[in-house]
């Protein structure tokens, strides 16, 4: 048999789609696990008749391969890929380029980026987003590593990637760890995203009284609007409407309600408050799923922490109440993305990624998980002023939010009165005050950090740095 295109490590089922994916665009594969009989099962089931080859072990797999050799890793982040690397690399020869396909943190990709390359090897840190339907119909792709080894890969990827009206949904990100520094803001977007519409489905059932198939019909209408159409609003509206198969009851209402995550939210505000960029919502979002799994504390806390809910409801129509929650929906999403956008923005300076901001935005709007018609609006505002330092001043989103800050407003004023946490729309809510307020409190707080620890201040009319002596 010739040699393979492409070889890929680790067949779980992101791999195993990749391969195929990959294959149905005409690229042979050889594929290498860690244990081989689940190669052979590939082999001798997904894989039969297709250009895909197995390798018994790294030396049959590097065997196998056109040069320069490209290998994908589809393995667990971490010390697995620290291990994959230094076993195949005394097998690799200059030129040879490895991926690392998973959701790597991206100062580990920065550390194997320069180590590789200083062996004259490639080392690519790609982002993949797209779940496992994603990877075998076409994910959305962030590789960042040296532009050369990018090229090497551009005709595989640019295949293998989601198509949108503008190109395929992978674009060269930039040096280092960049393409993993993007796929984890991605990450930290869709953790906002998936809270915001918890909130909604639990306002809809608990101060709305409607039942899942009822919440379905309303997500189902979000997402034939311009502004929520999206995968995460698409597949809400799917689980809603899923029976549990041994009750017949919603299966929604069947879940345990707590959240688990893997790591990528938690970077995503690390790197916030590393690099000063303001993520609340996306922080709210992390923090709900942290909430969420003291499930012990919160059912002992019940019994004895007591708030007489005030319904505010019945001031308004079903129809104005509908209106208003959308407004909060709406917001809030648009705040997780510029909240993303702006961190990705202070990386790149931070960090010289260079990032094209537009072209982020363009990958984002095929085969990712918060993939949502938005995006091409937030194309447009980076189109239109790179430097933008704001999503929320372009003046599409800045009338989205004279449009539907008082729905927004009420929706949180609602939820409080009725004793509903809401993090992410009631800091989404003070993310928007904050930030068109000009005059913020905390000259006061200049003063008390002047008073007890002489830390100096800035005058409002004139230049330099103060100090009072504020105790006598
Ligand atoms: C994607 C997803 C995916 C991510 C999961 C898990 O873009 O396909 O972001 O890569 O790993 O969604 O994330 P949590 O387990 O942390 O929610």
């Amino acid at each position: 048999m010739s040699k393979a295109h492409f070889g890929l490590i680790g067949l779980g089922v992101m791999g195993e789609n990749l391969v195929l994916n990959a294959e149905s665009n005409g690229f042979s594969s050889v594929v290498y696990n860690r244990t081989f009989s689940r190669t052979e099962e590939f082999l001798k089931g997904r894989a039969v008749g297709k250009q895909i080859q197995g390798a018994i072990d790294l030396k049959d797999f590097v065997s196998k391969l056109e040069r320069p050799r490209r290998i994908f890793m589809m393995i667990k982040a971490g010390s697995p890929i620290d291990a994959v690397i230094s076993q195949i690399s005394p097998l690799l020869e200059e030129g040879d380029l490895l991926i690392d396909g998973g959701n790597s943190e991206f100062r580990d990709t920065e550390r194997r980026v320069k180590e590789l390359e200083s062996k004259k090897f490639g080392y690519i840190g790609m982002g993949i987003s797209g779940g496992a339907k994603g990877a075998l119909e076409g994910p959305s792709m962030m590789p960042g590593g040296t532009k050369a080894s990018y090229e090497a890969i551009e005709s595989l990827v640019s295949k293998m990637a989601a198509q949108v009206e503008d190109g395929p949904c992978v674009t060269y990100i930039g040096q280092g760890g960049s393409g993993h520094f993007v796929k984890t803001v991605h990450n930290g977007i869709e953790y906002g995203i998936e809270q915001i519409l918890a909130e909604a489905y639990d306002l809809l059932k608990r101060l709305y009284k409607k039942t899942p198939s009822e919440i379905a019909d309303v997500f189902g209408t979000w997402n034939d609007t311009e502004e929520l159409s999206s995968y995460l609003v698409e597949i809400t509206e799917v689980c809603l409407r899923t029976k549990d198969p041994n009750t017949q009851d919603d299966l929604v209402e069947m879940i345990m309600d707590k959240a688990g995550q893997k790591g990528t939210g938690l970077w995503t505000v690390v790197s916030g408050l590393e690099l000063g960029a303001s993520v609340p919502t996306i922080y709210a979002a992390l923090n709900a799923r942290v909430m969420s799994s003291i499930k012990s504390e919160r059912l002992h806390a019940e019994s004895f922490i007591k708030f007489d809910p005030i319904i505010l409801t019945d001031q308004y129509s079903n129809e104005d109440c509908a209106s208003f929650l959308m407004d909060a929906v709406v917001l809030a999403c648009i705040a997780s993305y510029s909240q993303g956008m702006e961190l990705l923005r202070r990386a790149s300076s931070e960090y010289n990624y260079q990032l094209h901001m537009p072209s982020i935005a363009q990958i984002w709007k095929g085969g990712c998980i918060i993939r949502a018609k938005l995006l091409q609006r937030i194309q447009n505002a980076f189109n239109a002023d790179p430097d933008i330092p704001n999503l929320l001043i372009d003046p599409w989103f800045a009338n989205q939010i004279n449009d539907r800050l008082p729905g927004l407003s009420k929706t949180a004023s609602m939820a409080a009165m009725a004793g509903i946490p809401v993090p992410c729309i009631t800091s989404t809510l003070d993310y928007i005050h904050s930030y068109r307020t000009s005059r913020l409190p905390q000259n006061l707080v200049q003063a008390m950090r002047d008073c007890f620890g002489s830390h100096t201040y800035q005058r409002i009319d004139k230049e330099g740095s103060f100090h009072t002596e504020w105790l006598d």
